[in-house]
């Protein structure tokens, strides 16, 4: 099968197309012929060396990826829910070794779920790791209540555009930070107020916020802390609460935490449920045929992409 390969960390030069043996699968897995994948900024990161490559080059060859949606090929021996034919979806071992990048992916059965017959294999890839992400954030790390007011910084990313969608759906007034150029993508989305980063400083536009969702980290988290209300809660995705910002976020009274998505086909289920009602809808800026999946990484690498980036095979 045809395989992207990370020759070793560093620039997108070191993804390599190369034919692999298929892939090995386990009494709990299923194999799964690819149709689309997605592409996430953790991906690039990888790339570079970071994030999850010391994890990764224990179990060489490196193959970037963790988002997918295809066709059932094969069952592990254990698996009673999913047969040959069946279509399916899911971020599968994350954080672990997805390889993703890949023709054929084996992926354990309880990562993953039915695609709906109306929702397109495109569509499946790109409501997976941010779709996930701010679903296991939003509702069971803050549960995030009716009439809450939350800040999404990103709002116009990956994370963010589902983020905004589900704070909706859950009846919560959301702010969302992005640049001017995304204003009207975020009032589409959803966005009661949306903020421009670039000409204000969002802490003197907003105030009394229950919960922040940060995907910016660093000097981000720290002013996030002034627009929260005594008592609630900020939660980074992207950056890490040191010493310091544990002793501000103390001496505000609020709680301040880094959280890490993790492959779960029960939450899933909860993402194809808003999708079939029409709750959710992802947005893709841009698809790629396989052959060209490391431009893909240099767009994400811009910082500045709107809703998600798939990779056809
Ligand atoms: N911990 C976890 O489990 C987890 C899971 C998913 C993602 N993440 C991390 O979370 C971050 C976001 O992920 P993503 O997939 O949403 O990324 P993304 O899709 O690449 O985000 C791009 C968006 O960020 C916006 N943006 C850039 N700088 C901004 C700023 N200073 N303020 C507000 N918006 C800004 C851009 O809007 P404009 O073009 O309008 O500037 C763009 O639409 C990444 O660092 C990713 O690695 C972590």
């Amino acid at each position: 099968m045809k395989a992207f390969i990370l020759e070793q960390p560093g620039d997108i030069e070191n993804l390599r197309l190369t034919d692999l043996p298929m892939p090995a699968i386990s009494a709990e897995d299923v194999l799964v012929k690819v149709k689309a994948i997605s592409i996430n900024p953790v991906d690039m990161k990888t790339r570079r060396g970071k994030s999850l490559y010391g994890e990764l080059q224990k179990d060489p060859p490196v193959i970037l990826g963790w988002d997918i949606s295809g066709e059932v090929e094969e069952v592990g021996s254990d698996v009673r829910n999913f047969q040959k034919g069946d279509e399916v979806f899911g971020m599968v071992n994350f954080p672990g070794h997805g390889k993703a990048y890949a023709e054929y992916v084996a992926a354990p059965a309880a990562h993953l779920v039915r695609k709906p017959a109306g929702i397109s294999h495109q569509e499946a890839a790109a409501t997976t790791l941010a779709a996930l992400t701010a679903w296991q954030v939003l509702v069971p790390q803050a549960r995030l209540q009716k009439g809450q007011r939350v800040l999404i910084h990103a709002a116009a990313g990956g994370v963010g555009h589902f983020a905004v969608q589900i704070a909706k759906h859950l009846g919560a007034y959301v702010i969302g930070t992005a640049s001017a150029s995304n204003a009207s993508f975020l009032k589409a989305l959803g966005v009661d107020e949306p903020v421009d980063y670039k000409s204000v400083d969002f802490e003197s536009a907003v105030q009394k916020v229950d919960l922040v969702l940060d995907a910016i980290g660093g000097d981000n988290i720290t002013r996030s802390m002034e627009v929260l209300k005594q008592g609630g809660r900020l939660i980074t995705i992207a950056g890490h609460i040191d010493e310091e910002k544990e002793k501000q976020a103390q001496a505000k009274n609020i709680r301040a935490e880094r959280y890490v998505v993790h492959s779960s086909g029960e939450d899933m289920q909860q993402l194809v449920n808003l999708l079939q009602a029409g709750k959710l809808k992802p947005h893709i800026s841009q698809e790629y045929p396989f052959e060209a999946l490391p431009e893909a990484h240099y767009q994400i690498e811009t910082g500045k992409t709107r809703g998600k980036l798939i990779v056809n095979i």
